[in-house]
């Protein structure tokens, strides 16, 4: 601690500029040694907060105590989502030129709720995402020069509550924003999207019961039957539909629905199409797999994360509209503590209209390096090199008597199970999670516990998904063994 913390608290530029150097190694060695940490903590609950102290210290402690505290305290509580083992749940990923940009957004400490509470950072988010409209080969719609336009949210979970909310709006001539709901609009998802669309339906005023959740085919899409069937249903019991969310790449299974069929569903009753692409969404900067994104020129809005998937460190959701004016209308509220004159020439764009918050962080800057550092044929090359990497593990899978597929896996994501039933598919995920070797999570599908091999990491290797694969089948056999040995005992 040096004088001048003595005096005024602050840590000096000087004492900044040290630590920082130091706290960046640390985070390089971090990166470089990651694969050393068992990938899932094994802290037991309460473990990490009974190592702290009771009571936050009356006198001010220096750096380099609270540096060391963060490898002793901390660390062990830590799940190693950046490790190249890191198999669980979809990714969330990062790169260095990301965690870079974020720390500067932090010195900068811009809060860019208004365009004049820092141009740039309204400027730089309108042209990262225009940008990103061209990379992902989305519709000009989406673009700021036309009606639409794209704003950074903190989470897809925002963006489908934005969503909902002008499509209520919309559907109500913005009576409800006055009034409140009356209890007749309805919103439709099918049984495998994310639980966000059922929280949004709680917050936004619909009530759950007003979520219709549609059936899925044999591959986990929605049923545009289905769908039309129940519109058709609420229609003549006098309900008002108002939302659809389709979903590229469920959590679940990564099933995509079908978009275009469910779009003309949509026009027919003019209810506004929400597309949840939150993990597959970066998939489309491959031009040979926009497939996926059949029918988003069709959509009112959209959302992916670049938080999961393209090398973006959390926070940051793309949310796209075709028609700005229908959600600013939806979230405005000016007071007169806010205005000024940018704002009312209407000639900038103020992003506290575009979400819930009204602050916000200057976010796009971590997406702008990420962008730049890269550059499309970067993004391109490890997208490519993930969705192979699940291509070769699904073939393994495959050719193993063992063990079955659970469900297509159009990009990166793998569901499949031992033949052997729940109880042994359990007990290979737990041992293997114990392990600390690597980590993954599960789902049910068709009521069969199903395990799932998501790549993503930024690091991860051929070599790490081989080495994945040995150890399944290791535990698997370990599993056999010991189920052979328990029936030998029985009989
Ligand atoms: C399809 C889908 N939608 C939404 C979400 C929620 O994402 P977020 O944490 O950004 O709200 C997820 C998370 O995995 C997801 O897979």
């Amino acid at each position: 601690m040096d004088k001048a913390h003595d005096t005024n608290f602050h840590m000096t530029p000087e004492e900044f500029r040290r630590r920082g150097k130091e706290v960046i190694d640390w985070i390089a060695d971090y990166y470089e040694k990651i694969e050393s940490y068992p990938v899932m903590s094994r802290v037991k609950p309460g473990e990490i907060r009974a190592s702290l102290p009771q009571n936050a210290p009356e006198e001010g402690e220096s750096f380099g105590a609270m540096l060391q505290d963060v490898e002793k305290l901390i660390l062990p509580g830590i799940m190693h989502w950046q490790s190249p083992n890191f198999f669980a749940y979809f990714p969330s990923n990062n790169s260095f030129a990301s965690i870079l940009g974020d720390l500067l957004s932090s010195g900068l400490g811009v809060q860019g709720m208004l365009w004049g509470t820092s141009p740039a950072c309204t400027e730089l988010e309108t042209h990262v995402l225009d940008w990103l409209v061209e990379m992902l080969g989305l519709p000009q719609k989406f673009r700021s020069s036309s009606a639409g336009g794209g704003v950074i949210q903190d989470t897809a979970s925002s963006s489908a509550l934005c969503a909902l909310l002008a499509a209520r709006e919309r559907a109500t001539n913005y009576e409800s924003n006055e009034r409140g709901c009356d209890g007749r609009l309805i919103a439709y998802t099918s049984s495998q999207a994310h639980s966000s669309i059922e929280k949004a339906t709680k917050i936004a005023g619909l009530g759950r019961e007003n979520l219709r959740l549609i059936d899925v085919d044999e591959k986990f899409a929605m049923r545009p039957d289905a769908l039309a069937a129940q519109i058709e249903r609420d229609l003549d019991a006098g309900r008002v539909p108002c939302f659809v969310c389709a979903t590229i790449g469920t959590t679940s299974s990564n099933a995509i629905d079908p978009v275009r069929q469910v779009a003309g569903i949509c026009r027919e009753h003019g209810v506004w199409l929400h597309v949840d692409a939150a993990m597959s969404g970066t998939a489309a900067l491959c031009p040979e797999l926009r497939w996926t994104h059949d029918g988003v020129d069709l959509a009112d809005s959209y959302c992916f994360n670049p938080h999961k998937w393209m090398f973006t460190n959390f926070d940051c959701d793309c949310f796209y509209v075709a028609d700005r004016a229908a959600l600013i209308k939806t979230l405005s509220v000016l007071p007169e503590y806010l205005r000024n004159e940018a704002t009312e020439s209407g000639a900038v764009i103020d992003y506290r209209d575009w979400h819930i918050p009204l602050g916000r962080r200057f976010r796009a800057l971590k997406l702008w390096f990420v962008i730049r550092h890269y550059g499309v044929k970067g993004l391109q090359h490890h997208v490519r090199r993930h969705v192979e990497l699940a291509r070769q593990f699904a073939s393994w899978v495959n050719a193993d008597a063992d063990f079955e597929l659970a469900a297509p896996a159009p990009l990166n994501l793998v569901c499949f199970r031992h033949r052997g039933g729940d109880a042994v598919n359990q007990a290979i995920m737990d041992r293997l999670n114990q392990s600390g070797d690597l980590f993954l999570t599960h789902t049910r599908l068709n009521g069969r516990l199903t395990l799932r091999l998501s790549i993503g990491q930024t690091r991860t290797e051929l070599r790490n998904v081989e080495r994945a694969w040995a150890r399944i089948r290791e535990e698997a056999q370990a599993q056999s063994a010991t189920g052979k040995a328990a029936s030998i005992r029985r009989s």
